[in-house]
């Protein structure tokens, strides 16, 4: 098993050419506000968006043209095969956040967890989530190195992470963030988007529907239009960028094929929660519900009490504590 917990990397003028992204950007807009899990059933007529756009660039079926300059970024594969002492650094995600005028933080957040066999496609994510938090599960875990780079420095729009771990105040990236890049665990460090100026009206709420692209004016500025109309507009260099990068991390190609062959099944992970549930003396057992049942609310409330997930000391306010 690689052990995860040092501290993450920071990398300095990363991209050669910030003009390349700009392209990137641009071929790519219109940009859509983050929904997925956080926020399942929003109404697409309502105002309940923050300004937080997110498109993949880089996925298991998509790779849009020029995100090599990510995927294949050679420091950025370095550093993360010095980070976890690896030699195998699969790159499989690469995806951009632009964020604007958001007067609280993100989620205090670990990534969502994939193991050999169980991932969001075969498995809730709240089971994933605790089969992290259990430990009873690493040696069947995909390690995952995740890469955050920022094109430009913005008012606020820092980033707390918690090297020392959740019980340890966080240590904050902000200011001089132009061209950097933090490269590290996210999937075992806690970390938290800082509010992300202009401050000055708050949060600005958007409809499910809103696009951020480039304004039509002729200004160069980049707008966001909601059903119609321009909400927002703001020179590129205002909204805060950040493109992620995820690699899946082997020690060696020997370790890479004999994980990959080690899958989990839903029965095998019903088995090893309830030998350990048993050792504990809790109540609950994944055998007494059906595996059709794995939604089930009592059956989830009784198996987080027993596996709470941290609560990083410190977080701020995030923007999904009022709206969720
Ligand atoms: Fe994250």
């Amino acid at each position: 098993m690689i052990h995860y917990s040092n501290p993450p990397v920071l990398l300095r003028d990363v991209i050669e050419d910030v003009g390349d992204v700009v392209r990137l950007l641009e071929r790519n807009a219109p940009y859509t506000p983050l929904g997925g899990w956080y926020r399942p059933g929003a109404d697409l007529d309502e105002p309940t968006s923050a300004m937080w756009f997110q498109n993949d660039w880089v996925h298991a079926d998509l790779r849009v043209e020029g995100s090599e300059l990510f995927l294949f970024h050679e420091r950025v594969t370095q550093a993360a095969r010095d980070f976890y002492d690896a030699e195998v650094i699969v790159p499989h995600s690469v995806y951009v956040n632009c964020m604007a005028a958001i007067d609280k933080g993100g989620p205090a957040h670990t990534d969502n967890p994939r193991f050999h066999g169980r991932d969001r496609s075969n498995t809730p994510m709240w089971l994933l989530r605790t089969m992290l938090w259990s430990g009873l599960f690493d040696r069947y875990a995909i390690v995952q190195a995740t890469s955050i780079w920022w094109m430009n420095d913005v008012e606020g729009g820092g980033l707390l992470y918690w090297p020392d771990g959740p019980d340890q105040p966080p240590h904050e990236h902000v200011g001089d963030m132009a061209n950097t890049a933090l490269i590290g665990d996210n999937h075992g460090m806690f970390h938290q988007v800082a509010p992300v100026g202009p401050f000055d009206q708050g949060t600005r709420l958007v409809t499910p529907r809103a696009e951020l692209a480039p304004a039509v004016d002729g200004s160069g500025e980049w707008a966001v239009t909601d059903r119609g109309e321009v909400r927002y507009q703001a020179p590129l260099d205002q909204y805060r960028v950040s493109v992620l990068w995820k690699a899946d991390v082997y020690r060696n190609e020997e370790e890479q094929l004999q994980r990959m062959a080690e899958t989990l099944s839903i029965p095998d992970v019903a088995r090893i929660f309830d030998r350990d549930l048993e050792e504990k003396g809790a109540d609950v057992r994944f055998d007494r519900f059906d595996v059709d049942r794995l939604e089930d609310p009592s059956l989830i409330a009784a198996v987080n009490a027993v596996y709470p997930e941290a609560v990083p000391l410190g977080k701020r306010q995030s923007i999904f504590d009022a709206v969720s």
